[in-house]
């Protein structure tokens, strides 16, 4: 019968007045400053009055991101528990993070159970309904007690406790600096603070959550197997969790690009990674140089931090970083010389004083060094110079693989096939630790045993890595959805920086962002940003690059929402501009 009345939508209206009426004593109106700010609205399941039934959750756009939905759920519900409510229920269509981490939020909150189960198909209505899921929360117990319904003010928000990382925690902290809200839960692209409020993620953990927090896909199988008492440490022993992952990487990934690659597993994180690739070329070549480029990052650790250009974090190492040399990253002059006359030149000229370099280490898309995103075709032209001269080509796709370009390699339009990769970050899927280093098998030449480490053998990582790759990437639809995200996402940046004159959009595919000619406005406008719930950083030399990394499953919905945020708080810090 609902599928058949195609009309009744157009009664919603007049079905909010009878719920204002009747339903007054179990919904609630927020008020912001006197402003009406958002509603809750639900009703006592008349089978189940100790249920609390949500059916609408709504927060005025300029409201958003201050914890309100989470304080009015809260205020409800306290003061439904004199009458016994002990349970709530909501539907959520699957694809409403927003929504999904609220109710969680909710439910770990108080320390409540939570079930997820289908509730209605999307054949069972008539307008293309997304199918919703039933969420059950509770029992959870009393707290305070006020009068039933009605209306809510706010117009304060408390301080975190921050005092022990003050004091405790040393003061090389960064990121905390800019975002102190103390996080206690996260839910696809969406963080929840514990003062309720929630941030929007532009940042997905540097790149390490491609695939946004806590996924549902990732998450179930992952607790099935922990309950299940499997192993989570082996080294590197053979475990199941590691043959199935090592599986579906060779059936998924490698097999289908026709890449032919050794898979060692270095210590779980990208300087890990880039460490075993520096060690094994220097290893197979006898040779001691690298070359690497102008803004690279690859990671903190010396040899890591040898081949990486900003001066600050090089200056943290008490000692020569040798060893290696800089050279001009893709349009380092503006297009005013030839891309590697200096490299071609000294290469060939034996009294350059220039050694032979063992390896060239690149990232096809600079993350941290300000998003700089090499041509195609100039990623080509290294990978030939490379083979000309016998010289081992690395690939850092630590921040730019697992699709954060729009293909799960960052290299796979150009063309070429790298000697070396470095994966990490975003390959355990679920921000578990987790690094690969793949290796041309003629350059696999450790004996056993020479590069080792304790954490190599993370199996809950194995576990979420192996079925990110199956709900992933096992055909092209997440790969041209991730596509069209980057054009959305580019389109949006483009409209705002056109309005500020020198403002310029860098990266690609998913990790884009504007370079400002002031070099201050990046971080005001994220500081603007944060203040209105988005997470966004910066990057660059002079961290004059806004940098948006967003998970790569965030909804058009809410990539619009945080490019909305971006354009709000660009106007706050630099005005209106030039209009478009
Ligand atoms: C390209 C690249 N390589 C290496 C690393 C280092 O990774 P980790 O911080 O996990 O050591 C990073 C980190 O941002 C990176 O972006």
């Amino acid at each position: 019968m609902a599928r058949e009345s195609r009309v009744l939508d157009v009664n919603t209206s007049y079905a909010y007045l009878l719920w204002a009426r009747d339903f007054a004593t179990t919904s609630i109106v927020a008020t912001v400053d006197d402003d009406p700010g958002g509603f809750v609205i639900g009703y006592r399941r008349p089978d189940e009055p100790e249920t609390l039934m949500i059916w609408q959750v709504a927060v005025d756009e300029r409201h958003r991101g201050q914890g309100l939905a989470r304080r009015m759920l809260d205020e409800l519900v306290d003061s439904l528990s004199g009458e016994g409510v002990r349970r709530l229920e909501t539907t959520i269509t699957a694809d409403n993070s927003a929504s999904i981490a609220l109710f969680t939020s909710f439910a770990n909150a108080r320390d409540a159970p939570i079930e997820r189960t289908p509730l209605f198909e999307a054949a069972m209505f008539p307008d293309g309904h997304d199918p919703e899921l039933l969420f059950r929360i509770g029992p959870f117990s009393t707290e305070r007690s006020t009068t039933p319904g009605g209306v809510m003010s706010m117009t304060t928000t408390t301080e975190p406790a921050t005092a022990i990382f003050d004091s405790l925690e040393s003061q090389v902290r960064s990121y905390c600096r800019s975002w102190p809200a103390v996080m206690t839960h996260s839910q696809g692209s969406t963080l929840t603070s514990e003062d309720g409020r929630e941030f929007l993620d532009f940042f997905a953990g540097a790149g390490a959550l491609n695939y946004g927090h806590n996924n549902p896909a990732l998450l179930d199988p992952l607790l099935d197997y922990l309950r299940e008492g499997r192993i989570v440490h082996s080294l590197d022993m053979h475990t199941s969790a590691k043959r199935d992952f090592l599986q579906a990487f060779s059936d998924l990934i490698l097999e289908p690009r026709d890449l032919d690659y050794k898979v060692m597993f270095p210590g779980p994180t990208g300087t890990n990674s880039v460490e075993a690739a520096l060690k094994l070329a220097r290893k197979a070549t006898g040779r001691q140089h690298v070359l690497s480029f102008t803004n690279a990052f690859h990671g903190m650790t010396l040899g890591s931090l040898a081949v990486t250009g900003n001066s600050m974090k090089r200056r943290g190492a008490g000692i020569p970083l040798t060893n290696s040399s800089k050279i001009p990253y893709d349009d380092y002059f503006n297009g005013a010389v030839d891309d590697f006359m200096w490299l071609e030149r000294v290469l060939q000229d034996s009294g350059s004083g220039v050694d032979k370099p063992a390896a060239i280490i690149v990232e096809s898309v600079q993350g941290e060094g300000g998003l700089n995103a090499a041509r195609l075709e100039w990623l080509k032209a290294l990978s030939d110079l490379c083979r000309e001269h016998d010289i081992i080509l690395i690939l850092d796709d630590v921040q730019a693989g697992c699709g954060r370009t729009g293909t799960f390699f960052s290299f796979e339009e150009a063309g070429f096939t790298p000697d070396i990769v470095c994966l990490s970050k975003s390959i355990s899927g679920f921000g578990l630790p987790m690094a690969l280093t793949l290796i041309r098998p003629d350059l696999d030449q450790f004996e056993p045993g020479e590069h080792n480490g304790t954490f190599r053998g993370h199996n809950l990582a194995f576990v979420t890595a192996r079925v990110a790759l199956e709900t992933y990437w096992a055909d092209e639809s997440f790969q041209n959805e991730v596509q069209a995200k980057a054009d959305e996402l580019r389109a949006g940046l483009t409209t705002i920086a056109e309005r500020y004159e020198g403002a310029t959009v860098r990266g690609r595919g998913l990790l884009t962002g504007i370079a400002f000619p002031d070099a201050s406005a990046a971080g005001k406008i994220a500081t603007a940003a944060y203040e209105c719930g988005l997470l966004v950083e910066t990057s660059g030399p002079e961290d004059e690059v806004l940098k948006t990394m967003p998970p790569l499953t965030i909804s058009s919905e809410e990539l619009a929402r945080g490019i909305a945020v971006l354009e709000e708080a660009t106007a706050a810090v630099l005005g209106d501009g030039v209009p478009a």
